[in-house]
């Protein structure tokens, strides 16, 4: 099928569905064309939450598509892709084994893990039974559930310091909790998932890409090293990096987060230049939702994701909490 009947199929389905599609900022380019609303996790959780259609065709990944469920339990929600899942969200676990990390060998000579690999979310909850658990919204809804208050790359430091206690818990990201550590005087222990996407790059990268282009400004996402963020202009979220382009005087950007945003970079501001810190910041499980896959799901109402109402209800109480810190 030519893509321009793929995508007046899309529109005519998405119509007799009373469907809305959300894509993530880091989707392919095509997927973000058709999209009704594109954004960072924390822009698609509270669009989610608020609107007025009876499906949602999440373009993004699992994590992102459970969360809109949890928020919204009389839509359905659809993901398009099944396999689109998020590596971090899953290393960690409420009890059991952690499967995920066999994919990560190597992984234990990392030096800025905090909690040994064998640990569960249970397990630290019983060594520390007084303090909250920050949970990021990239984690599974029972994880969710287990865990006090959400938060996103976009307000974690807002989230950490809207809470009464001296100490808090923050998982999985161990980049996110050490960046959010650098923001406040508060304690934040932290859990030693990663994102394997941002934390491949390194100090040398900046540096080379510095050389490179020495009039651009560099923004990171929290998700990368400690070493990166420091040489940072700015630290912040995917759509942080629109706001801060936008509004920017400067002309030349290095962009230190998947490259799938720079499509929209480019797009929103065409008299600007946007340069990835590495081509090879792609996360394959956000670019598994293809046209086909989005015109497939609205035809057979597939994969349509639903939470057990004992988890969703407490795992909405975490992400309510986050979504109404202002
Ligand atoms: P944002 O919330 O900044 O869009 O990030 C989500 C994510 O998965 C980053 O890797
Ligand atoms: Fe997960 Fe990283 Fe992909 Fe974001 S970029 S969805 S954190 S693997």
């Amino acid at each position: 099928m030519q893509k321009e009947s793929i995508v007046e199929e899309i529109m005519k389905l998405k119509e007799e569905r009373n469907a809305i599609i959300l894509s993530h900022n880091y989707q392919r380019e095509e997927i973000q064309d058709i999209a009704d609303f594109i954004g960072d996790s924390l822009e698609l959780s509270r669009e989610a939450a608020g609107v007025e259609c009876d499906v949602i065709v999440f373009c993004g990944v699992n994590f992102m598509a459970e969360s809109a469920s949890i928020l919204s339990p009389d839509k359905t929600v659809l993901l398009p892709e099944l396999g689109a899942n998020c590596p971090m969200a899953d290393m960690i676990r409420v009890s059991g084994e952690r499967e995920v990390w066999k994919s990560f060998p190597g992984y234990r000579e990392q030096p800025h893990f905090v909690f040994p690999h064998d640990f569960t979310l249970l397990d630290i909850k019983r060594q520390y039974p007084d303090l909250p658990v920050v949970a990021y919204v990239n984690t599974t809804a029972d994880v969710k559930a287990e865990s006090y208050i959400c938060c996103t790359s976009a307000n974690v430091v807002k989230v950490i310091e809207a809470l009464p206690q001296q100490e808090v818990i923050c998982i999985p990201d161990r980049n996110l909790s050490a960046w959010a550590q650098s923001r406040t005087k508060k304690r934040v222990i932290s859990w030693d998932g990663f994102c394997h996407v941002h934390d491949r790059v390194t100090a040398e990268d900046v540096e080379m890409a510095r050389r490179e282009h020495p009039d651009a400004l560099f923004v990171a996402h929290p998700e990368c090293r400690m070493e990166v963020l420091e040489r940072a202009d700015h630290v912040t979220s995917t759509s942080g990096m629109l706001r801060f382009a936008r509004e920017s005087d400067a002309r030349e950007f290095i962009i230190g987060t998947e490259v799938g945003l720079l499509y929209r970079l480019r797009k929103e501001n065409p008299d600007k230049v946007f340069y990835p810190l590495r081509k090879d910041m792609i996360c394959p499980n956000m670019k598994k939702t293809r046209l086909q896959s989005v015109l497939t799901a609205l035809r057979q109402m597939r994969h349509v994701i639903k939470v057990p109402e004992d988890i969703r209800v407490r795992a909405k109480e975490a992400l309510d909490r986050m979504l109404a810190i202002k």
